[in-house]
């Protein structure tokens, strides 16, 4: 029997009270994420249980009792709170996915600080950006990416201390302190900060069309939405081993990553190696993995190796699978069936949502290629664009909009309450989705509304690539759309048009594509470099990328009377 049973009944009877009584919140006073995804666990009696199996990429496997995961993040609180940092002080973890990485995400939301996790494959400039707009005191990192910290730090004036996760002896530099989280002293209990349900836990960049990365806000009760969609969504059961495939650096890795699974008090397993169907096939089967999250990218990557690595070994431990980041295609969905016997389900939210908004349910009927009904306790419905009004005809396309309200809604992007409002109309939350939803209340993705480029279920903003691309001195305007592709559903393009006396060439393109890859990340970097003499511009100057994408999708270009150039 899976957690939710009937669907239809869960939505006619949920309330978030219910949801908060489902995980006791603010039990004694307490209101901490940290405190219910550790200490919690050991007061209900399942502090021995496995809550982090970690396999790096070696093969070296370590594995964390809830007893030790409440002990370790109590070292890195009161390291934190020994080197001066405050209650409120952002604090962020740059880290591959090491159990360090997961653990002192806890530790930090236990001495009050606000967590923010950032994609260790950055470069220094998208990393940068976030530490400077966060004004960020204190960095969690590992001797491979500390270079890139250090080139950094000149320009970062707010941030005052660097901590080594892995320095042991090794001398570091002014400013730095090593940190041994096996080493340091274990403490049973500390003084979990006291916090209210909306007190700051958790800041998330995510990338618009415009401007730079920006900052999503998250709340410790953030915490009830998270609990109850783990349970619900991805059906975890006490005995559960569990697998997100997400990175923290993403908002899956921590929602469903971290606090989700660890408030339930599962097992949850990490694999911190890159992707190869046959090591992730054994990954499954040596942990004997129950549930697994996964994104469309890497079920389509799976789909590629076909069958055969799939019969050479025993999956059938596998009992529920759920994909989320992009629309899974419906040959996604009949293939999975194919193979581990079970249909992966879809879900949709966002990093501004914090939790799951929209999924297909275990025991619901799924209809390959949508992306399902809204969660119980979520309105969620397609609204006209110009007037921000439902629509009701089954199938019209519109924007997926949501009624504000839900527990871990953002309450701010970081230093930009401007932008934030004006995700707001007429009483909705405006996703900047498209969708439409049929006859059976099923919704159905269509795509987005902006110029963000999804690539392997990771949104680049184009105008971070954009800017980036001007700092290299050959390029004189530049232009980043997303460009179909059989797996990762869409990579970069640029075009580029050059600056006099310089000529194309296969290695100014390589050399460009390196450049980004190096200042941003390897997600960042253009696959394709198409130089132009000039880009399409609006009589103001705007390049028109929605023309240049068009082009790429072989779709109809639309009113280009605004065009200068055309
Ligand atoms: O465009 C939608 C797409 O990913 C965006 C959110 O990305 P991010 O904030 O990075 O969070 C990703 C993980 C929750 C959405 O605005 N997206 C997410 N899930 C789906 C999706 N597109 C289609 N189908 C989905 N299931």
């Amino acid at each position: 029997m899976s957690n939710i049973g009937s669907y239809e009944t869960r939505h006619r009877t949920f309330s978030w009270k219910l949801a908060e009584g489902e995980l006791e919140y603010g039990k004694s006073g307490n209101y901490n994420i940290g405190y219910f995804c550790t200490d919690r666990i050991g007061e209900l009696g399942n502090g021995t249980r496995v809550g982090l199996i970690w396999e790096g990429f070696t093969g070296e496997v370590r594995r964390y009792t809830y007893d030790d995961l409440r002990i370790h993040s109590n070292a890195f609180a009161i390291m934190l709170r020994q080197l001066g940092l405050q209650p409120g002080d952002r604090i962020c973890i740059f880290m591959d996915r090491i159990p360090e990485l997961y653990i002192s995400f806890i530790g930090i939301l236990k001495m009050g600080g606000i967590a923010q996790p950032l994609f260790s494959a950055f470069g220094e400039e998208a990393l940068a950006m976030r530490l400077e707009d966060a004004e960020t005191k204190a960095i969690l990192t590992t001797r491979k990416h500390l270079g890139k910290v250090r080139r950094t730090r000149p320009s970062l004036p707010h941030l005052t201390r660097t901590i080594v996760v892995d320095a042991g002896d090794r001398p570091l530099e002014r400013g730095e302190i090593a940190f041994s989280m096996e080493k340091a002293q274990r403490v049973e209990n500390i003084e979990i900060a006291k916090v209210t349900p909306e007190t700051p836990s958790v800041l998330h960049y995510t990338s618009g069309t415009t401007g730079k990365p920006k900052g999503a806000l998250h709340v410790h009760s953030s915490i009830i939405a998270q609990h109850i969609t783990t349970k619900w969504v991805l059906d975890l059961q006490d005995d559960e081993i569990y697998w997100c495939t997400a990175d923290p650096g993403w908002v899956t890795g921590t929602s469903y990553g971290i606090i989700g699974p660890w408030a339930c008090g599962v097992t949850q397993a990490v694999l911190d190696a890159g992707f190869s169907a046959h090591k992730w096939y054994a990954f499954i089967e040596k942990h004997n993995v129950t549930v697994w999250y996964s994104a469309p990218t890497a079920i389509r990557l799976l789909m590629k190796e076909g069958l055969e690595p799939v019969g050479k070994h025993n999956l059938s431990s596998l009992r529920h699978l759920v994909s989320v980041g992009e629309p899974l295609n419906a040959e996604a969905v009949i293939w999975s069936e194919k193979a581990f016997g079970r249909p992966f389900h879809d879900s949709y939210w966002q990093t501004e949502t914090g939790s799951i908004m929209i999924s297909n349910y275990p025991g619901m009927k799924i209809k390959p290629g949508s992306m399902g009904k809204p969660f119980p306790g979520i309105t969620a419905a397609v609204v006209n664009p110009k007037t921000f009004e439902p629509i009701t005809t089954a199938g019209t396309v519109g924007l997926i909009a949501i009624k504000p309200g839900w527990p871990s809604m953002f309450r701010t992007y970081w230093n930009n309450q401007e932008t934030y409002e004006k995700k707001f109309k007429n009483g909705w939350y405006i996703s900047g989705d498209r969708s439409s939803v049929d006859a059976d209340g099923y919704f159905w993705f269509v795509g987005r509304d902006d110029d963000v480029i999804n690539t392997a279920g990771h949104l680049v903003g184009p105008f971070e690539i954009e800017s980036a691309l001007l700092e290299h001195p050959a390029v004189a305007e530049s232009a980043a759309v997303g460009k179909p592709d059989p797996i990762n559903m869409e990579v970069v393009k640029a075009f580029i048009a050059l600056k006099p006396g310089n000529q194309k060439s296969d290695d100014l393109t390589i050399d460009i594509m390196n450049f980004i890859r190096k200042k941003l990340s390897p997600l960042a970097m253009p696959q394709e470099v198409e130089y132009v003499d000039s880009l399409p511009k609006t009589r103001s100057g705007k390049i028109m990328r929605r023309l240049l994408r068009a082009k790429e999708w072989g779709e109809e270009i639309g009113d280009v009377s605004t065009l200068e150039n055309d």
